[in-house]
């Protein structure tokens, strides 16, 4: 059993299959968090918590005279408001009479034999036993608040989700203004943190800090989780590494504002919450009204980071994406954005999926421009109607020849967003998001429609679905170009504006249900300008999210890096492009470009007709390699064996098959020294004592592994090599 429960001790235990959780109903019924760690067979781990009386640590009255048992102290599950803990708090509320408080105790709990879900929006899934969860409803009788806590436990896959509800109990209402998914107190241990943060152009760098006393918050406020933070941080003991070390991950499964915050108290312990942005938030509750927090994927491991990224891997491979393509193997597509940006018709089109074709590529995106008046980036978002007059036919005339040459058809929305130069802001200048009697901010020109509206979403639902119907489309390139600001919305009372960017997100997150449920078959390419939007919660929805509006093969390696960390291969929207490439100027070589490429989605996005036969022959065997390589690419576990922030001589990763009978070791030179050295590599994940074929040369795992692997090559400019290795004898 994953949950184990001793009524006896109120101690309550979950069991992954290498991962022990425990908390326990202490005292005064406050819920207590005892350890998250290391399995532990069958223990009550009470005796970790020490009370002790610490000067202006204050006592709740239940205590009695007992001083040592004080909330500022006591490792807990969800921290209140307005106590005795002046730690980081878990919610934050305006009660009934005005009062700043909440002060959870301990009612109820039950276990249900299946993954908690979060009604309207995503959270991981259940395929089939493979979850439990734990409720543990906690309330305060003053407030007239309950909490509860859901932890759905994952043995197999070593992961436990942490969601929690709050409903208001009273007469009058309560304005909730901080509700964190996670409370995650981690007594003893110091710990560094790793966290992602960006640009537009340059996502998810990684970056390691030592935690200090006092709070380090990250976090978005600009309506999309974000370019410049990523919803998903690492706690790691300070000696952790690829392959050693206690690391805990936590990922949040939402796509909006977002706080993660760590605080180091005045004993050195550590506390975690994370949730919804609480700077533009609140949520008025009325009687028995809910509010359900998104839901914290959680994970352990005491192996490194390598180990803690085939957790995430899996589980949002395997339980969080969703869809025909969930596991599919995706067309390799051509997309015409670097080829010919806005200026294109359907000749050109065709002419692109004509020589495509001929390489091998499946299929053809048509991105940005083909509707409205839409000739550059200041007009006609909102017009989700063709633009015939530019194209030169209808969309079905231009699919059917991109069928014809034998490619599948993709095209491109950005349904958040409309102009002020189009037909829909003439019609509907109310459905934006903009504070009365002030001029919105622009972004790229372009305002953002009100989600959380039913006739903006009704709008673009018939809208997104007259385009799909219309012709043989199988793909979805889901775009959003700007960060939110003026959010108001007129669909909601003067009370009720901190509710705006959440209900956008659940609005978003309706919209998206319903057009993925329509077209099952539908490949959904989650983007926002590359990866401002790259997190769990869309991964609900898309499976693939594209990476990066910087295409630079070598920046990629960066930024799919820091990407690496949680979410899977599979997800990671990458394509070979021009040289010099469009956002740095730099020349790479096309191999090099392909190698990087392939630790992705894979396609290709330049002007083909621009390429030497020397150039497409390349292409032809990348797409030939790519598909030979799939399987140990998409299904098996990444490595990472550089790190790009440190080592600037070269980049290495390696895939390897789950049963480590064949991987694929990829090196790219990223910096070329005169008079070099060699460039030296200690492989991964192999069978230690197997025999390995690299080209026509035997090694054992082990002498890979650990006397590693020395590539004998002339370098010149960011070259990269790719390496098959296969298991040829086990022993
Ligand atoms: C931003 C995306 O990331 C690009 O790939 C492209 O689709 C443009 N938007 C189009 O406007």
């Amino acid at each position: 059993m994953a949950i184990r429960i001793d009524d006896s001790k109120k101690l309550f235990t979950l069991q992954t299959k290498n991962t022990t959780y425990q908390m326990q109903v202490g005292k005064c019924d406050v819920l207590l968090h005892l350890y998250y760690g290391k399995k532990v067979e069958n223990d009550n781990l009470d005796y970790l918590i020490k009370p002790c009386d610490r000067g202006f640590s204050g006592n709740p009255c239940e205590a009695g005279d007992e001083r040592g048992y004080s909330l500022d102290t006591l490792p807990q599950e969800f921290s209140g408001y307005g106590t005795s803990d002046f730690r980081l708090n878990s919610v934050a509320v305006s009660g009934e009479n005005g009062s700043l408080s909440a002060d959870f105790r301990y009612v109820s709990h039950m276990i249900l034999d299946k993954k908690h879900e979060i009604p309207a929006m995503p959270s991981l899934y259940d395929n089939g036993s493979e979850a439990q969860t734990l409720a543990v409803v906690l309330e305060d009788k003053a407030a007239k608040l309950r909490v509860t806590l859901y932890y759905s436990v994952f043995e197999e896959l070593d992961v436990i989700t942490r969601a929690a509800d709050i409903t208001y109990l009273g007469e009058q209402e309560a304005v909730i203004s901080k509700a964190m998914s996670l409370c995650l107190d981690l007594p003893y241990g110091n710990y560094d943190m790793l966290h992602f943060y960006g640009r537009h152009a340059m996502e998810r760098q990684l970056e390691r800090t030592p935690l200090m006393h006092g709070t380090r918050a990250i976090g978005s406020k600009r309506g999309a989780s974000s370019h410049h933070h990523n919803p998903f941080v690492i706690l790691c003991e300070r000696e952790a590494s690829e392959d050693y070390g206690e690391c805990y991950g936590a990922a949040l499964v939402y796509s909006g504002n977002f706080t993660a915050e760590v605080e180091v108290d005045q004993v050195d312990q550590t506390r975690f919450v994370m949730g919804i942005g609480s700077e533009y938030f609140s949520w008025t509750l009325k009687k028995n009204e809910v509010f359900h927090m998104p839901e914290a994927v959680l994970s352990y491991t005491d192996k490194g980071f390598t180990a803690l990224s085939h957790i995430f891997h899996r589980a949002f491979r395997h339980n969080l994406c969703r869809g025909d393509y969930k596991l599919k193997r995706r067309p390799i597509l051509i997309n015409n954005w670097e080829a010919t940006y806005f200026d294109f018709n359907k000749d050109k089109l065709v002419e692109i999926a004509k020589t495509a074709a001929e390489l091998g590529v499946e299929m053809l995106v048509m991105d940005d421009g083909w509707f409205g008046k839409r000739d550059n980036d200041v007009s006609g978002l909102g017009d989700w109607f063709v633009n015939e007059k530019k194209l030169g036919s209808t969309l079905k005339e231009l699919v059917d020849e991109v069928n014809g040459q034998g490619l599948k058809f993709g095209i491109w929305f950005e349904p958040e967003m409309i102009s002020e130069d189009s037909e829909l802001y003439k019609e509907h200048p109310e459905w934006v998001l903009r504070v009365p009697n002030k001029l919105p901010d622009r972004s790229r020109f372009q305002l953002v429609l009100d989600m959380s509206r039913d006739d903006v979403r009704d709008y673009l639902f018939a809208s997104i679905s007259s385009v799909l119907d219309s012709a043989n489309i199988e793909y979805i390139k889901w775009d959003m170009n700007r960060s939110m600001s003026d959010v108001y919305s007129n669909a909601l009372p003067a009370e009720k504006q901190g509710e705006a960017s959440h209900r956008y997100m659940l609005g978003l997150y309706d919209l998206l249900e319903k057009i993925t449920s329509k077209y099952p078959h539908v490949l959904l390419e989650g983007c926002s300008g590359g990866g401002g939007r790259f997190d769990a919660g869309m991964l609900y929805y898309s499976p693939q999210i594209w990476c990066s509006d910087n295409t630079d093969a070598i920046e990629r390696i960066k930024i799919q890096y820091g990407t690496s960390f949680a979410y899977p291969i599979s997800s990671v929207g990458s394509h070979v492009s021009a040289s010099p490439n469009h956002q740095t100027g730099r020349h790479t070589p096309l191999k090099t470009r392909g190698v990087v490429a392939m630790a992705g989605s894979f396609g290709y996005e330049l002007d083909l007709s621009k390429m030497t036969e020397e150039e497409k022959v390349c292409v032809k065997e990348q797409i030939e390699d790519f598909k030979k390589y799939y399987d140990v690419i998409q299904d098996g576990n990444y490595y990472r064996l550089t790190n790009p922030f440190e080592n600037h001589y070269f980049s290495a990763w390696q895939f390897v098959s789950e049963d480590r009978s064949k991987a694929l070791f990829n090196i790219v030179v990223t910096h070329v020294e005169g008079n070099a050295r060699a460039v030296h590599c200690k492989l991964k994940g192999l069978n230690e004592t197997s025999l390995y074929r690299i080209n026509d040369r035997i090694y054992t795992g082990s002498a890979l592994m650990h006397a590693g692997f020395v590539v004998d090559k002339e370098w010149s400019d960011y070259p990269a090599e790719q390496y098959y290795i296969e298991e040829v004898e086990k022993r």
